[in-house]
């Protein structure tokens, strides 16, 4: 296949070239333009979120296998998909996009294990004694890690620790039977009794705009490490507004590598409706989120090799986006709806370094 080395035009170019007709821009005030592709204009995989019915897409499918090297499953990897009300478990969906992943070639990324948002009924009811909870837990852990060992390049193993004020951890069903730390810890290894060789990660957001939250999850995955969990990596999900000021994200990743650990940009979106009004004229709005884009790949690109695990988009049309399922009004990610490449793909691009 020679898809990697076409140059992506999407019908895009022709519409701006030549004519003022109002679909020739894109909802947000984008002109689509034409780009080579993500995964052979970067280098370090570049991942995207994918739903097992998107799989069926005749237009998405060509997309992602000509723009992405990397797959992490949108939700159907989670506890809401897979723990049944009964407490057994289904794969159907997840075995479905690990399949996909592996007949396209790309890398399959696990997410996530445990997440405080997360608790199956299953869990709940299993208020008996500690030891029963602690073994159902490490039976999920070793079931779905295991499941995909030697497929997996990694794992979210614990989602979102972190309180959003940066006091402390967030309490849930987990911390509250396990402990504190101790769930964290036991989960971390769970999941490398399960699969000794994927690469596992702490994830979180807000990392970017809240310093005070980035310095706690920094300070958990030290206290993480020191405890004995096996952290390979920090996933920073970088769900951004579109008017974060220059300069956070840079510093974030920078902040982020210094605990010298793989670092994965794990769901990067930047919202023009989630913006937090520091930008008083919308029309700005997407410059904003192209010029976020571009830091974010300039400033990824600019960490030491061996720590760029991966730069994952959390979807590639602005339709597919959780966001745009909440706003509609929202267009948050590298291309349109029509799957055009919008100026935020080239300015992604743009800010790749070699
Ligand atoms: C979101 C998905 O995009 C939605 O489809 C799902 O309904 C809810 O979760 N942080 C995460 C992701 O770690 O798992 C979330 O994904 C977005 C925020």
């Amino acid at each position: 296949m020679t898809l990697d080395r076409r140059i992506v035009l999407g019908g895009g170019l022709a519409l701006a070239a030549c004519d003022r007709r109002a679909d020739a821009q894109i909802p947000g005030g984008q002109t689509p333009v034409a780009i080579p592709p993500l995964r052979s204009a970067a280098a370090f995989p570049v991942g995207v979120c994918v739903q097992e019915e998107q799989l069926g897409d005749p237009s998405l499918v060509p997309l992602i296998a000509s723009q992405i090297s990397q797959v992490t499953p949108e939700w159907e990897m989670k506890m809401e998909y897979i723990v049944k009300d009964d407490g057994s478990f289904r794969f159907e969906a997840p075995d479905r996009i690990a399949a996909f992943a592996k007949a396209n070639g790309m890398r399959l990324f696990g997410h996530t294990l445990i997440w405080y948002a997360q608790v199956p009924g299953a869990f709940e009811r299993l208020d008996e004694k500690r030891a029963k909870f602690a073994d159902a837990y490490r039976n999920y852990i070793l079931a779905v890690a295991g499941r995909y060992r030697g497929q997996a390049v990694g794992w979210d193993v614990v989602n979102e620790a972190v309180a959003e004020d940066g006091n402390g951890w967030r309490d849930s069903l987990w911390s509250k039977k396990l402990g504190k730390l101790r769930h964290m810890v036991l989960a971390f290894q769970h999941a490398r009794e399960a699969d000794p060789d994927a690469v596992l990660f702490l994830n979180d957001y807000n990392l970017e705009n809240l310093p005070k939250k980035r310095a706690t999850f920094m300070k958990l995955v030290e206290a993480l490490l020191k405890a004995g969990a096996p952290i390979g990596g920090v996933g920073t999900q970088t769900h951004l507004a579109a008017d974060l000021a220059p300069g956070e994200i840079t510093r974030a990743l920078k902040d982020l590598a210094s605990l010298g650990l793989a670092v994965h940009v794990s769901e990067m979106d930047v919202s023009l409706t989630r913006s937090r009004g520091v930008l008083k004229d919308r029309n700005k709005l997407p410059a904003g989120q192209s010029r976020l884009y571009a830091e974010a790949a300039e400033a990824f690109s600019s960490l030491p090799a061996a720590q760029r695990f991966a730069f994952t988009h959390w979807g590639l049309r602005d339709k597919d986006s959780w966001l745009k399922r909440e706003n509609p009004a929202d267009a948050p990610l590298l291309f349109d709806d029509a799957g055009r490449p919008k100026a935020a793909a080239a300015a992604w691009i743009g800010g790749l370094r070699a």
